[in-house]
């Protein structure tokens, strides 16, 4: 077992390059699956979730070939031999699911593992059920698999979303692209990495139309081609970067992320007193301009400030004057991270109420998705070890350790790298003292 010992208390100043976008990579990496030509993807993350995909992609009998040094993943599927991804992932991740549709459409069946991915609510799939039961396919879910089966071609259809899910949007796109006549997404997310992955099923030849209601309609092709296509810079590596600058009063120059990404993230950390500076298309520079205020907000799909946003930006309250509140409305179970935070000296409570300006679904339920969080506090550290909880509450624990005064060890940095590859090495250029230790160090 690793851990990180970040020693802290001084404002974190350098550069540091963005990741290509977890969210959009192993997304991008189960769309090559779709054809039968190679598709090569650049700027993919080392990270642990596209290894993981790599790793179900290849039980199939596709061939990956990753390039570290450039960044490169070359996917051909022509090798594919079966349906059924090997158990050995079950609960890795959310990816299983979302390679369904793509081995309904070339074997017209598919196995796939259960999933797994960071514990922060129920996480459902019943909306993926259903629309695969739209599309005229049978799903079932064993203790060990999600079996699918479909009588001939999956059938266009109508799937309309009771709530705009990313996954499941992609699981209709993945089904519809290749189906039998016309599909309707009303409801859809509408998250930029949705969009990056639409623009490269449209470069392998499919017909997407989309509509300012959230609409997506999808005229079936019968083959699709391979594409070449960048993974976009990851919103939320790149929002963390700029919650540790502002935090810590420091100055942090973040590259290969494109502004428009960051959307009301943008406005929400100039209106609680941090600055920005646009360097070049791809190139921010992120740092404090005045005493930080304290603020509310609620978390939503996108547009909205995103769920993924809030952990780092909640370390970045913690510095705030005044009263913060944040709802959360994504997930139920979201802010289990903030109790470790206590042990540095965070002053934060929970509440069941949806203290927002909207009633949630989570509204009357007794799940605690509300936070208040009161600052400015002084973080201090002696030799504390906290253990990560999941993923984003992972990088947050290392922003809240960079400006705690003293030692911190950060435990179960396995959920870190999963989405942001090896922070020691990444962070090469930032004066941010962190060093992975051995579990005799801790
Ligand atoms: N939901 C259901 N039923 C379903 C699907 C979703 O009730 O069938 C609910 C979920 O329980 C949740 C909400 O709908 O409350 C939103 O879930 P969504 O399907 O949008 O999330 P996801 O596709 O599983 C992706 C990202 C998440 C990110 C969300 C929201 C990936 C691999 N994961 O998850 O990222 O928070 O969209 O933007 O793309 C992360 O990267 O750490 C992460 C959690």
């Amino acid at each position: 077992m690793t851990a990180y010992k970040i020693t802290g208390g001084h404002p974190i100043k350098g550069e540091i390059n963005c990741l290509g976008a977890k969210n959009f990579a192993t997304k991008a990496m189960i769309a090559a699956l779709l054809t039968d030509k190679t598709t090569t993807l650049t700027n993919v993350p080392d990270i642990g979730d596209v290894h993981i995909t790599a790793e179900m992609l290849s039980s199939t009998g596709a061939t990956i070939q990753f390039d570290n040094t450039t960044a490169t993943i070359t996917i051909e599927p022509q090798t594919i031999t079966t349906y059924r991804v090997s158990l050995p992932q079950s609960g890795s991740n959310r990816v299983p699911i979302l390679m369904i549709g793509a081995l309904l459409n070339k074997f017209g069946k598919a196995e796939v593992p259960l999933l797994g991915g960071c514990n922060i609510g129920k996480r459902k799939i019943d909306f993926h059920f259903r629309a695969l039961q739209k599309f005229g396919a049978q799903v079932d879910e064993t203790n060990e698999a999600i079996i699918a089966s479909c009588k001939g071609q999956l059938k266009g259809t109508h799937v309309e979303l009771e709530y705009p899910s990313v996954g499941a949007t992609e699981t209709c796109l993945f089904l519809s692209v290749l189906a039998e006549g016309t599909t309707v997404i009303s409801n859809a997310a509408v998250e930029p990495e949705i969009g990056e992955l639409i623009t490269m099923l449209r470069s392998m030849g499919a017909i997407i139309f989309t509509t300012p209601e959230r609409k997506i309609i999808i005229d079936g092709v019968k083959k699709l081609s391979g594409t070449r296509m960048k993974i976009l810079g990851d919103r939320i590596d790149a929002a963390s970067w700029a919650a540790l600058a502002c935090a810590s009063d420091g100055d942090i120059v973040v590259n290969g992320i494109r502004p428009e990404t960051l959307n009301n993230f943008l406005s929400y950390y100039r209106q609680v007193g941090g600055g920005f500076e646009f360097i070049s298309a791809n190139s921010i520079r992120f740092f404090r301009q005045s005493e930080l205020k304290s603020t509310v907000l609620e978390t939503d799909v996108y547009p909205g400030f995103s769920t993924d946003w809030q952990q780092p930006f909640a370390i970045l309250l913690t510095q705030a004057h005044g009263v913060s509140v944040i709802h959360e409305t994504v997930y139920e179970k979201r802010f289990g991270y903030l109790e470790a935070l206590k042990k540095l000296g965070a002053n934060t409570q929970l509440t069941t109420h949806c203290l927002g300006s909207t009633k949630c679904r989570y509204q009357s339920k007794d799940y605690k998705h509300s936070a208040i969080i009161t600052g400015p506090d002084k973080l201090k550290s002696e030799n504390y070890t906290i253990d990560v909880p999941d993923l984003r509450a992972g990088l947050a624990y290392v922003i809240a350790a960079a400006i705690a005064e003293g030692t911190t060890i950060i435990t179960g940095i396995k959920n870190i790298e999963r989405g942001y590859g090896n922070i020691t090495e990444r962070a090469k250029n930032l004066n941010l003292n962190i060093e992975k230790i051995q579990k005799n160090e801790i």
